[in-house]
């Protein structure tokens, strides 16, 4: 989401404090169930009269914001620190793609009030099976996510909160201190794997590469690009055992999971168009010069053999 639709969003969203008296026109209480996690009835029931409970008021107002560092690029920070400082809210960094990522020169992970990594096996830093960790500046915030992770105990038998079992097995901390190491390497290896797509395709027509943002040190977890005809173009570098993947066919707001917040198909439209279009090339450090090379003359092969039409889709796409 761009940073001035967030703001606009909180503003629709929370327009007046709450304990004050809000007029409102129904869309309010629309916006109200929305963002309603457990999706209960938003808690003004008449779209004409007063807001009823403030408490309720107060509980369903957002806490906090998760910009996502997506496929190793830093979401522009800067703008959304300030409306989550307009709006009183916590900034909580998914830097999950993003390990050494860095916005301004700072680190993903290091700008909001916490930082979340995951160190799933195909991370830029992955462990050898689930692993992850929570960065804070904040001692509060330290201890209670060391309690949360060890089923809410403050020492031995003590237990503060109610919290569960995440604590990461010794053996994926001791892979990846070792790993840790060669993360800087890796993801300049990335970095340099990434120049040489950019540079072979980025005149191709029906096909657009990733965006660099000018205040980000891109780590390319993913190199995902923007084409047409995706499947088949799947398909065809599949026979010559290229095998890509498409990262989130589906966008949030379609899963199942959150279909109570009544957000249908057209709700997030650039989110929907990038669902059918992207698709990730092979990524990681130890590719190599020739496998760059193979992999992008097959996608021009493709556009250019199969798929004539696609010199009609760079607009249609953009
Ligand atoms: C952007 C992003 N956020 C969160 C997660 C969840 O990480 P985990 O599965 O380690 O909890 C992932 C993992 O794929 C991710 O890519």
């Amino acid at each position: 989401m761009e940073p001035q639709k967030l703001d606009e969003y909180l503003k629709f969203r929370n327009p007046c404090p709450p304990f004050a008296s809000a007029p409102d026109d129904g869309r309010r209480a629309q916006s109200l169930r929305a963002v309603c996690p457990s999706g209960r009835e938003a808690p003004i029931r008449n779209p004409q009269s007063k807001i009823r409970n403030p408490k309720s008021e107060i509980r369903n107002r957002p806490k906090a914001v998760i910009p996502v560092h997506l496929f190793g690029q830093t979401a522009d920070m800067d703008p959304i620190m300030e409306i989550a400082r307009e709006h009183e809210l916590f900034v909580i960094e998914d830097a999950c793609q993003a390990h050494g990522a860095e916005y301004k020169g700072r680190p993903a992970g290091s700008i909001g009030g916490a930082g979340c990594f995951s160190f799933y096996p195909g991370k830029n830093l992955g462990a050898y099976g689930e692993a992850g960790a929570v960065v804070t500046n904040s001692p509060q915030l330290e201890s209670k996510v060391r309690m949360l992770r060890d089923h809410g105990q403050s020492k031995r038998y003590c237990h503060k909160m109610i919290g569960w079992n995440g604590r990461m097995d010794g053996i994926q901390g001791a892979v990846l201190s070792v790993k840790l190491k060669h993360l800087s390497a890796w993801n300049e290896a990335r970095r340099q794997n990434a120049r040489i797509y950019d540079e072979l395709l980025a005149d191709l027509d029906g096909v657009i590469v990733p965006q660099k943002a000018d205040h980000a040190k891109h780590v390319y977890h993913v190199y995902a690009i923007r084409v047409q005809k995706r499947d088949d173009l799947i398909n065809t570098l599949a026979e010559k055992d290229i095998h890509c993947a498409i990262h989130f066919r589906l966008p949030v707001h379609l899963q199942d999971a959150y279909r109570h917040l009544g957000l249908g198909k057209g709700s997030f439209p650039v989110a929907e168009k990038c669902a059918e279009e992207l698709v990730s090339l092979p990524m990681f450090a130890e590719l190599t010069k020739e496998q760059i090379e193979h992999i992008a003359s097959s996608v021009k092969d493709f556009y250019a053999k199969r798929c004539p039409e696609s010199n009609d889709v760079q607009a249609a796409a953009s």
